[in-house]
């Protein structure tokens, strides 16, 4: 090799100077691509072997390298910190030092650019994996949360005023109903990245008469082959839909985070947080900070960036490959790795997490979040409910005047202001009355709660059962 060592270097004389060298040096960040680049690999040969171009004997050979790479590796770790350019150049270098002229005839009909785009994929399979599994635990523990919690009131708030009473346990599956969303997403995601790219060439396909159909089978992409060269080697529009999907899993759990802190502030003291996930303060001795929680609101932010960083990569990059798309993994992969995190953190936060019933209950029956429940009444009185909304905003007037809640009016005031009314106030417009009272689909009533853990315990279960064929190893 010439032109500095390099796979490339054939009319090159000189060098790469250092400081580019460095510069475009992308093993840092691909090395976790290594194993899904062995597998190409495997295949790859497989491929060359059924046109002719390799004896059975020597794939025997490339093969056995290939698993003595991969088994010295999975003990010792990939080589990060190496001098090759790039993970491809690492695996064919080693290869070619196990295997001599055997190892150089491997890149025959191939190009980098067909390489990464296929191990990528399959390494994506990996990290989605990995998303799926901490979606699966944050979710485990707010249904955990919420089948402890299916009966138990706190206030429920639209712009962050008291609103209605709801159920701790409705509050925790709405968070996981957002998160089921992003798992279909993610998966979705996915199933489009499921057509095998390796054959595609640099751009214009490989002029070897590879069955591609099959390669595409053994690397497990059910899509079967990249249906155009030029699309297959420059398309990266499904990072992008993964960059989203953890974008947006990044912010259902950082408004799952901000719910809970502002649940553990002192105004609040709806929850503490064990000392598993708190922290203190260096100077302040009596501060327990929700920090775990805070981190995974911070990170959400880094989430979208990464998709905005993506969109703008590809905006403007003409057909096919550039070498702009290098940076693709080193912006998707430590997202997907954050996301994975912080879906953890989150469900170890959750876990962690004590819910004072009793608060919550007693905050529960403060701040008229009965006074729809008392419209509804005097609309069952036959008042139409726009009287009725004007009604009972005139007694929760009185009733601050008199500083006591809607059901703790004087019966005297009741008579004056709702004269239609004809039931006893004080069990009517109870909290667990007003909550049993919302008991449609999607509603907060305990028994709908209930009803909600057990669809969700058997959603969990089949969770556990599909799997996404992850794992380079598995390719
Ligand atoms: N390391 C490159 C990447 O990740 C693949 C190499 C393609 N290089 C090239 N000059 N075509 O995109």
């Amino acid at each position: 090799m010439t032109g500095g060592g390099q796979m490339w270097g054939g009319r090159f004389a000189a060098a790469l100077d250092p400081e580019f060298a460095r510069f475009q040096h992308s093993l840092p960040h691909d090395h976790v691509l290594a194993f899904a680049d062995l597998a190409t690999n495997r295949a790859w040969s497989r491929a060359l072997a059924a046109v002719g171009l390799l004896t059975a004997t020597e794939l025997g050979t490339l093969h056995a390298a290939i698993d003595e790479l991969e088994a010295r590796w999975r003990r010792d770790g990939v080589p990060a910190g190496d001098p090759a350019e790039d993970v491809h150049s690492l695996v064919e270098r080693e290869l070619v030092a196990r295997c001599g002229d055997l190892g150089k005839r491997l890149h025959t009909g191939r190009s980098r650019n067909d390489q990464v785009a296929t191990d990528l994929r399959l390494h994506l399979r990996q990290c989605v994996q990995d998303c799926l599994d901490g979606l699966h635990r944050l979710c485990a523990a707010l249904v955990d949360q919420a089948e402890r919690h299916a009966a138990a009131p706190m206030p429920g708030y639209t712009h962050l005023q008291r609103a209605q009473p709801i159920t701790i346990g409705h509050h925790a599956l709405a968070h996981a109903e957002a998160l089921g969303r992003d798992r279909d997403r993610l998966l979705a995601a996915l199933r489009r990245s499921a057509q095998c790219p390796l054959g595609s060439g640099a751009l214009a396909g490989t002029a070897l008469p590879i069955d591609r159909e099959a390669l595409a089978a053994e690397l497990g992409f059910d899509g079967g082959p990249t249906r155009n060269s030029l699309d297959a080697t420059s398309a990266r529009d499904h990072l992008c839909e993964l960059a989203f999907a953890c974008a947006m899993a990044g912010t259902h759990v950082s408004r799952l985070a901000e719910d809970y802190v502002f649940f553990a502030a002192h105004e609040t003291r709806f929850l503490s947080f064990g000392d598993a996930v708190a922290t203190g303060s260096s100077l302040m001795p009596q501060k327990r900070n929700p920090d775990a929680m805070e981190l995974v609101r911070g990170r959400a932010g880094r989430l979208q960036g990464a998709l905005a960083a993506l969109l703008a990569t590809l905006k403007g990059l003409p057909l096919a490959y550039n070498r702009d798309l290098q940076t693709d993994k080193e912006t998707l992969l430590p997202a997907m790795r954050e996301t994975a995190d912080c879906l953890a953190i989150a469900a170890l936060a959750v876990q962690h997490a004590t819910f004072d019933v009793d608060r919550c209950a007693a905050e529960a029956a403060r701040g008229y979040q009965n006074a729809t429940d008392l419209a509804d009444l005097l609309v069952a009185a036959g008042v139409p409910f726009r009287d009725a909304h004007g009604l009972v905003g005139a007694a929760v007037n009185r009733a601050v005047e008199l500083g006591v809640e809607l059901h703790e009016l004087p019966p005297a005031e009741v008579r004056r202001l709702l004269p239609q009314l004809q039931v006893d106030l004080q069990q009517a417009l109870a909290v667990p009355a007003v909550l049993a009272r919302r008991d449609a689909v999607g509603g907060t009533s305990p028994a709908r709660v209930r009803q909600e853990v057990a669809r969700w315990r058997r959603q969990l279960a089949a969770w556990t059962a599909t799997a996404t064929n992850g794992g380079d190893e598995d390719a």
